[in-house]
């Protein structure tokens, strides 16, 4: 598509971004292929020299996930893109393509489980301090701006407190510093949210969520305005550690994508009717959810959000044995990890998703044992809403 700054979000995720007139297919044919051939060894030279974008090997670059990655830079108002197996894949490439032994890096308190445990773990093995601070406190930001700092890291909304960071704070607090911004925007998807717009250096995503939308993907994408950043990160990490997107699965997300407008505005119109129906009931408290009345970042949201998503978190007014009653009672609610499903999900971050915290500094990282998860799908709300009445009943 040659207009994309003409068109809006919609149009540009029901199309493809280019047609081609060869095979003149309305959806794009999967290159379920490993390698490529060429047709003599300059072609080879020009190809390895970057000197033309032919194909070499899926590992580096394929038809079909090239598209996939030429969507996601549009849409996420970047330049470049670069797919990768999974979301932990892109995660810990960008991580590792960033820094270096003795450099620091600040992550906000509350992270995806392996993200955490990435950074405790595998970078301090190679000399990397991480620094888990409150992201939302400027001051305690400030503090922690050193000169060794060359990455601030976070999601926003955090999973799963959806505590909200402040993007553009971010940028102004850290002035003309050498620092990358990562954002990891899995809960809002490109349709909700663009950190690139608002002072991000990176965005990444598990593209396994709402991307792909319906639950038979796992993967990652990593957008950034900064073409040759993308390059590296490509050719120098995806293709060496050897993260790569499966065709197929590129393919899989190509199609997820052409719907994540109406899937987004279906599961946001459905969990804001489940939040409110929650911070009504009596054996419901700490519902959390952006745009709720008592939600403490909505001015972010009113900021940088274009949507509030559909991750809620609440607790049962009773004990730890209550909560895990109530997931048990749902019907409709699978318990499951993930998130972003056409299906609604529920699941206890700290006996799942976030086991890999230490059970006694759950409280430091802003989570709480009993804290129960959300992820609102896109069935009728009204069935949801009864579900959860029904389980409710049952504690
Ligand atoms: C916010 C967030 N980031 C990253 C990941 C990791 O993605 P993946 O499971 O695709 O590796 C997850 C997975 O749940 C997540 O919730």
């Amino acid at each position: 598509m040659d207009k994309d700054n003409l068109y809006k979000i919609e149009t540009l995720l029901s199309h493809n971004t280019r047609d081609d007139e060869n095979d003149r297919a309305l959806t794009p044919p999967i290159a379920q292929t490993s390698t490529f051939y060429f047709n003599n060894v300059d072609q080879v030279k020009k190809a390895f020299n970057f000197e033309t974008d032919d194909y070499v090997y899926t590992r580096g670059n394929n038809p079909t996930i090239r598209l996939f990655e030429e969507k996601m830079a549009v849409i996420e108002k970047g330049n470049a893109s670069v797919a990768f197996a999974s979301g932990m894949a892109a995660i810990s490439s960008t991580l590792l393509s960033l820094l270096e032994p003795n450099d620091k890096v600040v992550f906000h308190r509350t992270l995806y489980g392996s993200t955490h445990t990435f950074a405790k773990t595998v970078l301090k093995k190679y000399g990397i301090e991480s620094i888990f601070i409150n992201l939302t406190d400027s001051d305690e930001l400030k503090k922690n701006i050193t000169k060794d700092v060359k990455v601030i890291y976070f999601e926003t909304p955090a999973n799963p407190n959806l505590e909200l960071i402040d993007i553009q704070k971010v940028k102004e607090l850290i002035g003309e510093k050498n620092i990358k911004i990562v954002v990891d925007n899995t809960f809002l998807s490109p349709y909700f949210q663009n950190p690139l717009e608002l002072g991000a250096d990176i965005v990444l995503h598990s593209a396994t969520k709402y991307i792909s939308g319906h639950g038979d993907v796992v993967a990652g994408v990593v957008v950034s305005k900064d073409v040759d950043y993308i390059h590296g990160l490509k050719f120098s990490y995806m293709t060496e550690l050897g993260g790569v997107l499966s065709p197929f699965n590129a393919w899989l997300l190509l199609r997820g994508l052409k719907t994540l407008h109406v899937r987004m505005k279906a599961h946001e119109s459905n969990a804001r009717q489940i939040a409110e129906f929650l911070s009504k009931h009596k054996k419901v408290k700490n519902v959390v959810y952006p745009g709720l009345e008592n939600f403490p970042y909505n001015d972010i949201v009113e900021k940088q959000m274009k949507g509030t998503g559909a991750i809620i978190t609440l607790e049962i007014d009773g004990t730890k044995q209550d909560a895990i009653r109530f997931i048990e009672s749902l019907k409709l609610f699978k318990i499951a990890v993930s998130l972003g499903d056409i299906e609604s999900l529920v699941e206890i971050p700290s006996e799942m998703t976030h086991l890999g915290y230490d059970k006694n500094e759950l409280e430091d990282f802003g989570l709480s044992e009993k804290m129960i998860r959300l992820s609102i799908g896109i069935e009728n709300a009204k069935d949801l809403i009864d579900d959860i009445n029904d389980a409710l009943d049952k504690i």
